[in-house]
């Protein structure tokens, strides 16, 4: 927590508050867009609209500055605009990295490993405070079971206890010990809640899920990252259950504030108060400011003209009561005081630079991407690589030297330049060997564009001088003469993310013919992966002996590449999902219940196994782990008790590796039918070639609580429950015990 006396914040917020006219109130709670030059012409919004209201106290909020001169030019408008000298919050999309960019959110949740996770976002809250960002809107937290949603890039994936782990350890790393930490920003949680599951996997549609669904998939990690402290939440776009998220009373009272005690303030997404009338349900903007400020929604941030301009007229006319503008506005002048941007508001813009271009940082970036990336297939030990065998390597692929698409979606403040792709960090690491290149295909090109083409250098260029033939032949050539083929295919960044939902999996463009082709030449391949979400992968399954999922790497990436090819470091991320062979299969999820014929799980489908391509869980590693010993020190416990299990890992390959512990439960029987499995611990552990690690693992109550539809509430069954340790969802080494009332 801040050392700031919580008294003396309370006391100024309320002095404060009483000196407030509806107009500056409202204000406070208005947030603006405000892009630089090199977007589009500005923005939507204008620069001349957002230094007016600033001019005149009627903005508490700004995003998308990332500049330090002019977070302080803009600032000091601010600070001499407002009668009481209030600053505005500055918040920013920091997702994964500013100037340094950490591998994407999905690929720190495939590590497996909070403290890399807690390490990777402290880096980038500090490039981002450095700069005079306050508040990032991250993490991300919807679960995501439908790859077709490009958003799932954004999270940890498929589950809840994996993603509640995963938010707390990114807020710790955002947000520190509380508002005020130094070097560290205002933690935003997002997007309030059930965004990921929107129907057939389009962003933005609505979403309809049961209240076990919420209570039990949904909602978990962010009652997590409300509990690391996070200071703020970020309402979804979308109709939950058929009442928008952003004035879902049941929601941000009931749930938020009420069962989970959050004291933050809440944010809408863009534009998303205004949308109450796109929906259906407001009647205008006055209707939708209203209805948003009376469920507490605290902050409107506005693409157009914000619909909080109308407060003033409403409290006026009566229309709303000025009470529900002061609990709002006393959230918003709270996380200000708390974060000390009355007493010093601006930056310093010197160390700002230095802040950025600190060497660390880059480390910090390239370890991440080391640890997160997933070995899915290494038959015969193709990899790791021996240098002195190789005379020859040919790097193929659109994505083997494409800076941007290393960098991956949801960056704006890179450094290209000091970007390293596949290419070039095999380039650098294997010196005194002949490595050549070929991208073999064009960039695949969007059929549809997204928002996000605004922003320079989001869309790949598509050259008019490029003979699709010959290049795709010149880099089979290559293959063919080298001794080593590396692949480097997958999406394009801006093929993934906010708007980029899509209808299929496969490799876009030309990519599949061009893998297809190299193979064919007989040379060994490795493929890399770049990519937020699995793809169709069943040929290359059958035929390609090396495949490594890079996700979006970041600043490092190629580094990191080179590092783990060469064997410097084993691969030991774990799939964050459940990889499906076809897009038919979607949603998928290990944690499926079963009905009728549980014998045929694996073959609902006539035309195709409808078992997954990888399971949950899933990853290779240079080691080669076994788990013996499974014991608890209690088979019958009290249904509130807590037991403790333990298990031998013993790494019996001939490299040291990390390994990725999981535990299972499954409840057999109760109040309610129980997901067949579902991970309730996992632990990222290091064992050298040889030796073997006792890991512990406790199981309590909070393991097996579970929300009944039944009595409409979390329960905790009496019951027989089966308990596996292993290194994926498929883990079988199993035991188990009895829990009594
Ligand atoms: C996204 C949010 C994001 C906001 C500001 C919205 O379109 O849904 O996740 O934080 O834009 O960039």
């Amino acid at each position: 927590m801040s050392d700031v006396p919580t008294h003396s914040v309370d006391t100024q917020v309320e002095e404060l508050l009483a000196a407030m006219t509806p107009a500056e109130k409202a204000g406070q709670l208005t947030q603006y867009f405000s892009f630089g030059p090199s977007v589009g012409d500005g923005g939507p919004q204008r620069a001349g609209e957002v230094e007016e209201a600033l001019g005149r106290g009627g903005a508490g909020s700004l995003l998308f500055v990332t500049d330090p001169a002019e977070t302080n030019r803009l600032q000091r408008l601010a600070v001499e605009g407002s009668r009481h000298g209030l600053p505005v919050l500055f918040g920013f999309d920091v997702i994964h990295g500013l100037r340094t960019v950490l591998p994407v959110p999905i690929a720190l949740a495939a590590s497996w490993d909070p403290e890399t996770i807690e390490r990777g976002q402290a880096v980038a809250a500090r490039e981002a405070r450095a700069v005079g960002i306050h508040w990032t809107f991250a993490p991300m937290v919807d679960i995501a079971r439908d790859p077709r949603w490009g958003r799932i890039v954004e999270g940890a994936g498929e589950d809840p206890y994996l993603g509640s782990v995963v938010a707390a350890a990114q807020v710790r790393g955002l947000q520190g010990g509380g508002l005020g930490t130094p070097e560290r920003v205002i933690a935003g949680p997002k997007h309030f809640a059930g965004y990921g599951a929107a129907l057939g996997g389009r962003d933005y549609d609505e979403v309809d899920l049961s209240d076990a669904q919420l209570w039990n998939v949904y909602l978990p990690p962010f009652r997590a990252a409300v509990e690391a402290g996070a200071g703020n939440v970020m309402t979804a776009y979308m109709p939950l259950n058929g009442v928008p998220a952003t004035a879902n009373r049941w929601l941000l009272s009931e749930v938020l504030r009420g069962h989970w005690g959050f004291e933050g303030f809440v944010v809408s997404d863009a534009n998303a108060v205004r949308n109450l009338t796109t929906h259906g349900f407001a009647v205008d903007a006055t209707d939708a400011a209203v209805r948003a400020v009376e469920v507490g929604l605290d902050l409107e941030m506005a693409i157009t003209e914000p619909a909080y301009a109308s407060l003033p007229a409403a409290v006026e006319a009566g229309a709303v009561d000025e009470a529900a503008l002061d609990a709002c506005v006393r959230r918003v002048l709270t996380a200000k005081l708390r974060l000390g941007l009355l007493d010093d508001p601006y930056v310093d813009e010197q160390r700002a630079a230095q802040v950025l271009n600190d060497p660390g940082h880059r480390e910090v970036a390239r370890v991440a991407a080391e640890r997160a990336a997933v070995l899915l297939r290494n038959e015969g030990g193709l990899l790791p690589l021996d240098a002195d065998r190789l005379g020859s390597v040919a790097v193929l692929g659109p994505l083997a030297d494409s800076r941007r698409d290393t960098l991956g979606p949801w960056v704006f403040d890179f450094d290209l330049d000091e970007t390293v792709t596949v290419l070039d960090g095999l380039r650098t690491r294997l010196t005194g060997v002949d490595v050549r290149s070929a991208p073999g295909v064009r960039p695949a090109q969007r059929r549809f564009p997204s928002v996000f083409d605004m922003f320079p250098g989001n869309t790949p260029p598509d050259p008019t001088d490029f003979d699709d033939e010959a290049e795709l032949q010149r880099a089979v050539e290559l293959a063919r003469d080298s001794d080593l083929a590396v692949l480097v295919l997958g999406e394009w960044q801006q093929m993934i993310g906010e708007a980029a939902s899509r209808s299929s999996l496969e490799l876009p463009g030309r990519q599949q013919e061009l893998l297809e082709a190299v193979v064919a030449t007989g040379t060994p391949v490795v493929l890399l992966l770049l990519n937020g979400r699995p793809l169709d992968l069943r040929w290359a399954v059958e035929h390609v002996p090396a495949i490594l999922d890079l996700w979006y790497p970041g600043t490092a990436g190629g580094t990191a590449a080179a590092n783990l090819l060469l064997g410097d470091v084993s691969p030991a991320g774990r799939l964050p999902f459940t990889w499906p062979r076809t897009v038919g299969q979607v949603p998928i999820t290990y944690a499926h219940t079963t009905s009728h014929e549980p014998q045929n799980q694996g073959r609902r489908y006539w035309d195709e196994e409808s078992t997954p391509l990888f399971p949950f869980g899933f990853g290779l590693s240079y080691g080669r782990f076994t788990y013996s010993d499974l014991t608890l020190d209690r088979d019958v416990v009290g249904v509130d008790e807590t037991l403790t299990a333990s298990v031998t890992v013993a790494n019996v390959g001939e490299h040291d590796a990390d390994e990725v512990v999981q535990l299972y439960l499954h409840q057999r029987s109760g109040t309610a039918a129980r997901p067949v499995r579902e991970l309730k611990g996992f632990q990222r552990v290091h064992v050298a070639a040889g030796e073997s690690r006792t890991v512990r693992f406790a199981v309590g109550p909070d393991e097996r609580r579970y929300w009944n539809a039944a009595v409409r509430e979390h329960v905790l069954d009496a019951s027989t429950f089966d308990l596996w340790v292993g290194g994926s969802s498929t883990a079988t080494l199993g035991t188990t015990f009895t829990t009594t009332t």
